[in-house]
C-alpha cells in the first residue's frame, strides 16, 4: 500500500533529486513534494518500473528505497532530513560498489567548503553593527550557541545549530538583488521579505550537501499557532531548529532592527515581556520557556549585544 506521508515542510515547491547521482536507475529521478495523494501517485507510477530491483515505499511514517533489497530509510516522520544524506550516500555506494565512508569523507568535505562559501556570503551582504563587528545572522548564530550550552546539547549539535543559524536567512541574497534591480523595489519590499525562506529553501535544494539546513531556512518564519509563512504549519508540524532559531532570530531582529511590526526597535527586556505574551502563540511554548530562562540568566552574567 503507497500512502503519501505528510511532509509538511516542502508541499509542492521543492523537488528533492534523490536518485539523481545513481546510474542506471529508470525509476523517475525526483520527488515532488506534495501533500496531494494523486500527484504522489504520478510520481510513484503505481508501480514504478523496477530496474537493479529498486523502488520505494512510502507509507504514513517513513519513506524508503529498496535497492537489491537493502531498505535505505530516506524520511521518517521524527527525524526526516538527518536521512536524507545518509541514504542518498548508501544508494550511491550500492550502485557504484564503492565504500560509502569514502563517499562520506567527500561528502563532508563539499560539504564544509560550501557552508563555509555561504557563511562567508552571508555575513558580507548582511549590514554589521559597528559596536559588536557582529551582523544578523552571526548574532543569531552566537546567541544560538549560548542558547544550545544553556540546554547542554552535546557539542555536535551545537556546532550544527550554529551552522543553521548562520545559513538560516541564506534566501536574502536573491532577494536584496531583486530590490536593487528593480524599479518598483521600496513598495515591493515587504512582500520580497516574505518570499526569503522560500527562496532560500529552492536554493539549497539544489545543493544536497546543503539539504540539511533546508528546514530551517524555510521554516524560520513559522507560528507555533500556525499563523506564519511560508507554509503556516503548526506546533510541531514545524522542524524543531527552525522554532529553536526561530525564538533567536525574533529576538535579535525586535532588538536591532526598526520594523513596521514592532514599531521600533525594543529593549531585551520587552522583547522578553512579547516572547512570554506570544508564548504558545507564535513561539514553541516549551522552547520559549527555556529560552527565557536562558536569556534572563545570560542578560544578568552579561553585557547585552
Ligand atoms: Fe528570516
Ligand atoms: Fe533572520
Amino acid at each position: 500500500m503507497y500512502n503519501f506521508p505528510k511532509i509538511f515542510i516542502f508541499k509542492d515547491t521543492i523537488q528533492i533529486n534523490l536518485l539523481k547521482h545513481i546510474e542506471n536507475i529508470s525509476v523517475k529521478t525526483a520527488i515532488n513534494i506534495t501533500e496531494n495523494k494523486e500527484d504522489a501517485d504520478v510520481f510513484l507510477g503505481k508501480k514504478p518500473e523496477i530496474k537493479n530491483s529498486v523502488y520505494m515505499l512510502i507509507n504514513d511514517n517513513s519513506v524508503s528505497l529498496f535497492i537489491e533489497d537493502n531498505e535505505i530509510q530516506i524520511f521518517n516522520s521524527k527525524n526526516m532530513y538527518e536521512n536524507i544524506d545518509l541514504a542518498l550516500i548508501k544508494g550511491i555506494s550500492i550502485s557504484k560498489n564503492k565504500n560509502p565512508l569514502d563517499l562520506f569523507d567527500l561528502k563532508l568535505k563539499h560539504k564544509y567548503k560550501i557552508s563555509k562559501f555561504l557563511q562567508g556570503l552571508v555575513v558580507t551582504m548582511e549590514v554589521e553593527d559597528t559596536k559588536t563587528n557582529m551582523s544578523h545572522s552571526q548574532r543569531v548564530a552566537y546567541y544560538c550557541e549560548k542558547f544550545a550550552q544553556f540546554l547542554n546539547k552535546t557539542s555536535e549539535e551545537i556546532e550544527n545549530i550554529k551552522e543553521l543559524a548562520m545559513l538560516h536567512d541564506i534566501g536574502r541574497i536573491g532577494i536584496e538583488q531583486l530590490m536593487l534591480f528593480t524599479p518598483t523595489r521600496i513598495n515591493q519590499f515587504e512582500t520580497w521579505e516574505l518570499e526569503h525562506t522560500i527562496t532560500g529553501s529552492i536554493f539549497l535544494s539544489s545543493l544536497d550537501e546543503l539539504w540539511f539546513a533546508v528546514p530551517v531556512v524555510r521554516g524560520h518564519h513559522e507560528n507555533w499557532d500556525g499563523s506564519g509563512y511560508p507554509d503556516g504549519l503548526k506546533g510541531e508540524e514545524i522542524p524543531y531548529y527552525a522554532r529553536f532559531i526561530g525564538i533567536v532570530d525574533w529576538f535579535d531582529i525586535a532588538t536591532h532592527t526598526a520594523t513596521s511590526e514592532y514599531e521600533g526597535i525594543l529593549t531585551p527586556e520587552e522583547a522578553i515581556e512579547y516572547i512570554e505574551e506570544k508564548s504558545g502563540e507564535i513561539f514553541d511554548p516549551e522552547l520559549s520557556k527555556s529560552f527565557l530562562k536562558f536569556i534572563k540568566d545570560y542578560l544578568s552574567k552579561n553585557v547585552f549585544i
